[in-house]
């Protein structure tokens, strides 16, 4: 349990987002709703934080090894997102990213909106993978 946003869901306790970010009505489908471009687009961004920090360099997103759009998100939700490094090969490095959306300040809700698991890389200064941890 953490924040006292909602009954039902809160944000996970004792973490701090890589990211925070507020949808605008440009980045809309032709529904209305967030564009999936949008939020893949952040998941991509937020999960290479902790994935650059674990290769103490550059990475590259080398594969979305899955991705569930579990909710809509809707312009003016607070969205966050929570990546962790869940695993690290040679030269690559899996990043989980959870997704929740604050939204009706009236009445505060949180929706776990989106999850993703995604593959880095660490690249070398000629764009090659190297190893995370070198002997
Ligand atoms: C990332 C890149 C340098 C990797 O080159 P590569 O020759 O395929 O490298 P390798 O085959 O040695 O694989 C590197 C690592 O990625 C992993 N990997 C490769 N393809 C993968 C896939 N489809 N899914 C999961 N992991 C994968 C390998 O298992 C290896 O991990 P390990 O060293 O921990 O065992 C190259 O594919 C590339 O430049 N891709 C484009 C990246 C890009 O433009 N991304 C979008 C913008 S960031």
């Amino acid at each position: 349990m953490a924040s006292s946003l909602s009954s039902t869901l809160t944000l996970p306790d004792n973490k701090m987002p890589s990211l925070r970010m507020v949808p605008m009505p440009a980045d809309t489908n032709s529904s209305g709703d967030i564009f999936g471009g949008w939020i893949m687009a952040q998941v991509d961004i937020a999960g290479s934080i902790p994935a650059t920090l674990a290769a103490r360099g550059r990475v590259a997103t080398v594969a979305v090894n899955s991705f569930v759009f579990k909710q809509p998100v809707f312009v003016g939700d607070v969205v966050s997102f929570y990546a962790d490094v869940v695993k690290t090969g040679n030269t690559s490095i899996m990043v989980n990213v959870e997704v929740y959306a604050q939204r009706n300040p009236r009445v505060p809700e949180v929706v776990k909106v989106t999850e993703a698991t995604l593959t880095y890389v660490a690249l070398d200064d000629f764009g090659k993978p190297r190893a995370v941890h070198p002997e």
